[in-house]
């Protein structure tokens, strides 16, 4: 039977997943596959600490070098996260001729290019199926499923901690500080959520989406992102109230040889089917032209559910390693799959160029004439009202709102239009902007 001998590099969650996936299931992939998976050793910092079952049968070392050193080894499984001494790790087993595997979101945003360039010069390949949406197989159908289409657009639920906070405050009525301790409490958010909450860390999967949807490489600053921090109830409210559900959307979209990539929140249609995501679970909504609408779901966090998505790298670069021609390692072409990631020369649309429709809020003082100034000013930017609800909150401070859905509208014109009210003088805070998408 065929072998291929796997080092591994971090026995975190995920790490320690890997593992009890291999022992667990190792017999049923081997028949599957015809392949024995042979985890040789594992490199952890803390290694010697480490209780949860016994590790017998596996060279155990605390330093990387272990396993990047190992000439045996054939894929290196890289699960430490962080930037470096990641990057390096990466680098350094794909010099020597090894396979990768890294669920690294942040690390391959920031440095895909690199990683990548190296790889298709040695001739070994990149498995990262692990980084975006954890245990759902997105990359894969990009890369492969939907490998012969043009695609329009894909709009992710890509971060399950805010996604369980958006979940709550809409089901249960709870604030936002509120629904971020209950996640925290339950281990879907960190003590420090800040790269979840504002939007870094769906922007980091965005980033590698957006390369195999559209070609591109994208820059931090190519991504409008915008976080969950400060949603109010009214926000939740209003889009019970109208038809919609409030998530985090990480959107790309094709419009006119431009690419526009944006974190936000949203306002999706309640008949949308990503609107029915809850909870902690994530959702990948992908249109090509020949496809049409394709969703994908799944756990997008956790240790077993990102494990199994480590174990379908191992098993698929395994099976295209062991059935290509055999040659000689480290010469190109040799024995990987040669796909060009980076082939767009599309440009990146600025978030004031986008075209969608808008919720605003505006709290106003109540005087007379504040409804026909503001709904004047916004027809005057050329931005069209598709509904309006102005209340009094307080007859006796004189604080009202007015909340606004308009049509189709450039983003540059609204805020134009918000920066001219707020200059009148009838605001009494600055007014809510939530973009809506159909
Ligand atoms: N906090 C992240 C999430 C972890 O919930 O999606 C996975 O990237």
């Amino acid at each position: 039977m065929a072998q291929i001998t796997l080092g591994l590099i971090g026995l975190g969650t995920v790490g320690t997943g890997v593992v009890r996936l291999l022992r667990e299931n190792g017999d049923l992939i081997e028949k599957k596959t015809g392949i024995r998976f042979r985890l040789k050793r594992i490199a952890d910092r803390g290694i010697h600490a480490f209780r949860e079952f016994p590790l017998d049968g596996y060279e155990l070392s605390e330093s990387a070098e272990a396993v990047l050193d190992d000439p045996e080894i054939e894929i290196a499984v890289e699960l430490i996260g962080g930037y470096e001494p990641a990057r390096t790790y990466l680098l350094q087993a794909i010099e020597r001729g090894k396979h990768v595997i890294t669920a690294n979101k942040a690390l391959l945003a920031k440095s895909g290019g690199e990683i990548f360039a190296l790889a298709d010069k040695v001739g070994v390949e990149v498995g990262f199926e692990g980084s975006v949406a954890g245990t759902v197989p997105i990359i894969r159908i990009l890369q492969d499923g939907l490998a012969a289409n043009r695609i329009e657009k894909v709009a992710g639920i890509i971060n399950g901690t805010t996604n369980y906070i958006l979940t709550r405050m809409a089901e249960d009525g709870l604030s936002y500080e509120a629904a971020l301790a209950e996640a925290q409490r339950l281990g879907f958010a960190e003590a420090d959520p800040a790269l979840d909450v504002d939007g870094e860390d769906a922007a980091h999967k965005l980033s590698i989406l957006a390369t195999l949807a559209f070609g591109v490489r994208p820059e931090r600053g190519d991504i409008h992102v915008e976080g969950i921090r400060g949603l109010e109830q009214a926000d939740i409210r209003f889009a019970k109230e109208n038809g919609y559900v409030l998530k985090l959307l990480a959107i790309g979209r094709k419009t006119n040889g431009h690419v526009e990539l944006r974190v936000h929140p949203a306002l999706v249609p309640a008949r949308h089917p990503l609107a029915s995501v809850r909870n902690e679970f994530n959702a990948v909504f992908v249109k090509g032209d020949a496809s049409r609408e394709t969703m994908y779901y799944g756990r997008g966090a956790g240790q077993m559910p990102t494990a199994s998505a480590v174990l379908s790298d191992i098993i698929e670069i395994a099976e295209r390693a062991l059935h290509a021609p055999r040659g000689v390692r480290g010469v190109e072409g040799d024995r990987a799959r040669k796909r060009t990631l980076y082939w767009s020369a599309d440009r990146f649309l600025p978030i004031g160029e986008i075209r969608t429709r808008f919720y605003l809020r505006f709290p106003i003082v109540d005087a007379p004439g504040a409804i026909g100034s503001l709904t004047t000013i916004l027809g005057r930017h050329g931005v069209s009202i598709a509904a309006v609800h102005a209340s009094i909150l307080d007859a006796a401070s004189a604080r009202g709102q007015i909340e606004i859905l308009t049509h189709e509208a450039i983003e540059r014109s609204v805020r134009a239009a918000c920066a001219e009210i707020a200059g009148t003088g009838i605001l009494r805070e600055k007014e809510r902007l939530i973009r809506v998408d159909e």
